[in-house]
Formats: C-alpha cells, sequence, structure tokens
C-alpha cells in the first residue's frame, strides 16, 4: 500500500549537488588525487572548512538556557533590529520602514516569500540561470517557476528580458514575485552594476503601476561580492519604496560560515505603517504555521556578531582573510580560463562560476572520471571555486576545457 499522496510519490531520490560531492569525497577518501568544485561552502586550501574563529566562540559563549528556550514567534527581537541594521547600514530610510521575522537561513526567507506573495500554483519570476532549490520550494509550496533569459547577448544583465516577462507574469496571474540573488549569482558568479540595479528598478516601478509586484533580493552571499561597499546597491532600490513590494533574504550561513547554525531573516520595507503591520502579523503567523519559531540560541549569537562594535571588527577582518583568498582563486581562475577560451559570466568575486558549454552533460562525466567534480546543468558547467584549493586550479581549467 502507497500512503504517500499521488504527487509525493514521484519525488526524485537525492540531490545532484549532494550525490556528487559523495562521490567525489568516497574516491578521495579511497587515495585517488581528486579535485571537488560541486560544496557550496568556502574550504580552506587543506580542504577543510573555513570558519570565522570569533563567529565560532560567541557561539560557544551562549548559555545552555538560552539554547533551552523558546524563541518568540516572529524571532528574538535584538536578532531582528541588528539585521535590519546590517542591511541597512547608512540606509536609514530603509531601516525606518523595515520589519522582520527569523527563518531558518535564506531558505527559510525564500519559503516564506513564496507564500504569501504569491496565490497557489502560481509563477515566481526569476533568472534563467538560478539556485536549484528555488525550484524545489516551488514544488514543495505547490507555486510554479518561470524564467527571464539572465544575459544579453553583450553579456549584461537581460532587463529587457524581465520587462518582458513580467508584463506577462502581471497579465496572466494579476501580480508578481520575483527572485533576484545578488551579488555573486549562484551559480553564475554574476554581480550586477549599479547601473543594471537601476534599469532592474526602473522597470519594476513601471510594471507597478498597473498590479502588485514584489522583488525580493536574495543577498546570501552580498559580504563576498568586490563592489567597496556591500549595501551601495541598497540606494538604487530607493524608487521602489511604498510603489513595489521589497523583500531581502538575508542569512547568516555564508556572512558568518555557520551554514548548519539556521539563521537567517526575511526582511520586508513598508512605508505605510498600517500595511506595516499587516505585512508583520502575516509573516509571523507564517512562521508559527511552518517552524513555530526559530534557535533561541544561533539569533542570540548571531545578533551578538552583529551589534557588539568589537565583535564585528574581529569578524570583519576575519572575513576579509576568507575573501583574500577567494579572490586570489577567482584571479587565477580568470587568468587561466580566459586563454583556454572557456565562456562565463563577468566573474570578479563569489563562492561560484558557472562555464557555457553545449555538452555539459558529456564534459561533466568526462571530467569526473578523470576526478574532477564540477556540476552539470543544461547548458553550462557549475564550478565552486569556494572549495577548491588555489594550486587545484590548474588542473580544474584543463579539465574544463578538455
Ligand atoms: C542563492 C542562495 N540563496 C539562498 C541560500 C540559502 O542558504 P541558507 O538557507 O543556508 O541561508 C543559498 C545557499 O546555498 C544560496 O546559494
Amino acid at each position: 500500500m502507497r500512503y504517500l499522496t499521488p504527487a509525493r510519490q514521484t519525488r526524485p531520490t537525492g540531490d545532484v549537488i549532494f550525490t556528487l560531492n559523495a562521490e567525489a569525497t568516497r574516491r578521495k577518501n579511497a587515495g585517488e588525487s581528486v579535485v571537488n568544485a560541486t560544496i557550496g561552502a568556502l574550504l580552506n586550501d587543506d580542504g577543510t572548512l573555513a570558519v570565522l574563529p570569533t563567529a565560532a566562540q560567541a557561539i560557544k559563549d551562549v548559555k545552555a538556557t538560552e539554547w533551552a528556550t523558546y524563541a518568540p514567534i516572529p524571532g528574538s527581537p535584538e536578532f531582528l533590529q541588528a539585521a535590519i541594521a546590517d542591511v541597512f547600514a547608512g540606509h536609514p530610510r530603509f531601516k525606518a520602514c523595515a520589519t522582520a521575522v527569523a527563518t531558518p537561513g535564506g531558505t527559510g526567507a525564500l519559503r516564506h516569500a513564496l507564500m504569501n506573495y504569491l496565490e497557489p500554483k502560481q509563477k515566481l519570476l526569476t533568472t534563467s540561470f538560478y539556485w536549484g532549490p528555488y525550484q524545489t520550494l516551488c514544488d514543495e509550496h505547490e507555486r510554479d517557476i518561470d524564467t527571464f533569459r539572465m544575459f544579453a547577448a553583450d553579456g549584461t544583465l537581460d532587463v529587457a528580458a524581465l520587462d518582458a516577462k513580467l508584463g506577462e507574469h502581471l497579465a496572466s496571474q494579476g501580480r508578481a514575485l520575483i527572485f533576484l540573488n545578488d551579488p555573486c549569482h549562484n551559480p553564475t558568479g554574476y554581480s550586477m552594476t549599479q547601473a543594471e540595479w537601476r534599469g532592474v528598478v526602473q522597470t519594476l516601478v513601471k510594471h507597478a503601476k498597473t498590479a502588485p509586484v514584489t522583488l525580493l533580493v536574495d543577498m546570501a552571499y552580498f559580504l563576498y561580492g568586490r563592489a567597496a561597499d556591500p549595501r551601495a546597491f541598497v540606494s538604487e532600490l530607493e524608487p521602489l519604496l511604498g510603489n513595489v513590494g521589497l523583500l531581502f533574504a538575508w542569512s547568516a550561513s555564508k556572512s558568518f560560515t555557520h551554514y548548519g547554525l539556521r539563521v537567517g531573516a526575511l526582511i520586508a520595507c513598508e512605508p505605510d505603517e498600517k500595511e506595516r503591520a499587516v505585512t508583520a502579523a502575516a509573516l509571523a503567523y507564517a512562521c508559527r504555521g511552518t517552524w513555530s519559531n526559530c534557535v533561541r540560541g544561533g539569533m542570540s549569537a548571531i545578533g551578538k556578531l552583529l551589534s557588539d562594535a568589537a565583535l564585528v571588527k574581529a569578524c570583519d577582518a576575519e572575513r576579509e582573510t576568507l575573501k583574500a583568498r577567494l579572490t586570489a582563486r577567482v584571479q587565477k581562475f580568470n587568468e587561466l580560463a580566459k586563454p583556454k577560451g572557456l565562456r562565463y559570466p563577468r566573474y570578479e568575486g563569489g563562492f561560484f562560476v558557472t562555464v557555457f558549454t553545449d555538452d555539459w552533460k558529456e564534459r561533466g562525466q568526462r571530467m569526473a572520471e578523470q576526478g574532477v567534480f564540477v556540476v552539470p546543468q543544461p547548458g553550462a558547467l557549475r564550478v565552486a571555486l569556494c572549495s577548491v584549493a588555489e594550486a587545484d586550479i590548474p588542473r580544474l581549467v584543463t579539465a574544463l576545457s578538455a
């Protein structure tokens, strides 16, 4: 007897990335020389997980009762205020109209956005290259996914494609929700310029005159971009305030190298006080109806790391060291990959890059046979430089271009 409902009986087993990683790890443990560019976590050159020592210590310092006690349903207020202050440092207009709830990582924030800003069966709109779990989240929550062509012929963000698709969404479903993952887009590595943000904002404002449009900025990697000020893009979003629904999926996973702590937040900007209260109620209700409340100890540690000046300074310095290591890998990759003619988007920093290739399936398989693991996806191979030692990059590039 099958007890699962019909729709749940055909769920795929195993995640592609985790399966490839398991295979790479198995062969490495058996003594083979392996380059594993599948893992979406920042590793040291010796293959161990890079962890900010100050963050690890702050977590150890959280008292047992703080771990054991339930947190408030929307999240601990100190943590939420600290997350809002983190995103909007230097942008008081946003800070003044923000409300937030705690979520288990950025993933939980994406979930709440899908459930509160789309009706069942309506479509999310995102870039044609996107983080695979966007699809999983949509499937699980009975929403659909649709994409616009990410890159124009000149390699920049295809704002015209967004414009066209957004028009279609509003015509067919009367509302739209857009996920943009920036900077350091997963999987392409692309970071939008201020001018590209401006183009996106103009398009959204234009369409929002006819129906509700909501933008969610998935900022999972925002502290790993190359911009001197990681919050500079926020000023480009000002015209959205009061015109377009504006959400931010904030995550401690990468910023504080504690992926398993599951600390995140969904931040919503709503200048109208009454609407803000309605939004806060809806999001808190969604928390109660899914995970009830998040990990109090995790929020406590991250809240402190965000607000204690000495801890902020220490984490910033430690993160800079990790970023420098990542940047060295990115530079090495660019230096070797360009002369080989590999095709990939402008790549200046971040965990991943995507190499475009028509024979992605065969090429990925061939590379795995040679002990070089990347993640094949339609038309491309995702390369997680975050997990590859600088010394292995020549072998990686040779395998990619063979
Ligand atoms: C694009 C993107 N968004 C969101 C997340 C969410 O991560 P977490 O739920 O660990 O915060 C990830 C994690 O890999 C990601 O790559």
